[in-house]
């Protein structure tokens, strides 16, 4: 018998309900399968802003350092959103993937048969859809000095800097050929290299990192073609590679191929054990949606596959992720949907009847 001590940090709007349900989840494969998950619980972004004045307290960071792993619901809402403010929720975020160097985002977007009309895309585009985003996580122009504002002979000016060298650009390449080894044997590397020196060293690094993986296919991709590429031809990618801001905005394009934001699941990890497996933190894509929050209607899906994720990358628990991964499928094919992914006229079930059929076919 394994045990495991998980953070649970539910943050704003929707998080702390669907965070509820992936609690459960890990509970009911605790029961089956026979592990022990501890949970201890905190607040994150907004909440600890209104409660704290800041969005992550030095305790939670050290609590989540002296974790396995943490589920993370979502931050922010339109309370937080004055611009011009110094504390704002989403600073919470970056500093847990800072501080617990979490250098690699992955998103896995998979058409579920069963959802294909709910993208905007054709059935036949989107048909058999099944890439995972590598996004660099804690470098680049999210994290680059200088970052600020300053006034120079009486204007306002602003710079961001995309810092990287090639270490944080290597061990992504190798994750990303090691991930695609195992899949269908393909990498496509994003960048700008036509325009950008920081794009231009990524590229470099990516191809002298290739060779050690003959049997994988490499592509550089510029984003911007790449953003065509995936509303018109996307089955053809499997393993995607990109800096921190160009994968911020292609995982959200790539969120909307499948149409249904609500079922897809994240991990942010860093460097493994020799096992395989380390400290990483699970949220679903699709944030805080202050819209329905408190109303019970959120789709659970998304944190329940960010749970098999956790079992995955976190606890070595493949059989127990995929246990989680079958009944989500399951309950889909079953035709049993939540507002979000249902068509006019289909019935809607709440966040807590979603989550009861999953665990229902996990048993426990
Ligand atoms: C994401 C989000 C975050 C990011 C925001 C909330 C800071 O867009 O996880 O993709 O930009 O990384
Ligand atoms: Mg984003």
């Amino acid at each position: 018998m394994a045990t495991f001590n998980i953070l649970v940090l539910p943050g704003d709007g929707i998080g702390p309900e669907v965070c509820a349900e992936g609690v459960r989840a890990l509970e009911a494969v605790g029961k089956r399968f026979e592990h022990v998950f501890n949970f201890t619980h905190d607040i994150v972004g907004g909440a600890s802003i209104d409660a704290h004045g800041t969005a992550l307290r030095e305790e939670t960071l050290a609590q989540a350092k002296a974790s396995d792993a943490v589920l993370f619901g979502a931050v922010g809402g339109p309370k937080w959103d004055n611009p011009t403010a110094t504390v704002r929720p989403e600073q919470g975020l970056l500093a847990l993937r800072s501080g617990l160097q979490l250098w690699a985002n992955l998103r896995p977007v998979k058409a579920e048969p069963a959802l294909l009309h709910a993208s905007s895309l054709k059935p036949e585009v989107i048909e058999g859809v099944d890439i995972v985003v590598i996004r660099e996580l804690t470098s680049g122009i999210y994290f680059g000095k200088p970052q600020e504002r300053r006034v120079v002979n009486g204007k306002r000016e602003a710079i961001d800097t995309n810092y990287y060298n090639e270490d944080e650009i290597a061990r992504v390449a190798h994750l990303g050929f090691q991930l695609a080894r195992g899949r269908r044997k393909k990498l496509t590397s994003l960048d700008k290299a036509n325009v950008l020196a920081s794009s231009r060293l990524w590229r470099e690094v990516v191809t002298e990192v290739a060779p050690q993986y003959p049997d994988v296919q490499l592509e550089h991709v510029l984003v911007d073609a790449m953003t065509m590429h995936l509303i018109r031809r996307p089955k053809d990618f499997d393993v995607v590679i990109a800096d921190n801001m160009f994968g911020d905005i292609i995982t959200d394009e790539c969120s909307m191929l499948t149409g249904s934001m609500g079922m897809l699941a994240s991990a942010s990890i860093g460097t493994m054990k020799a096992d395989g497996t380390g400290l990483g933190m699970y949220e679903p894509i699709h944030g805080s949606a202050p819209d329905i929050a408190g109303k019970g209607i959120a789709n659970p899906l998304a944190m329940l596959l960010s749970t098999a994720m956790l079992l995955r990358h976190s606890c070595g628990l493949e059989t127990e992720a995929q246990a989680i991964e079958q009944a989500v499928g399951e309950v889909i094919e079953a035709g049993h949907r939540t507002g979000d992914i249902a068509t006019a006229g289909e019935k809607t079930l709440g966040t807590r009847e979603m989550a009861d059929l999953v665990l229902a076919r996990i048993g426990g």
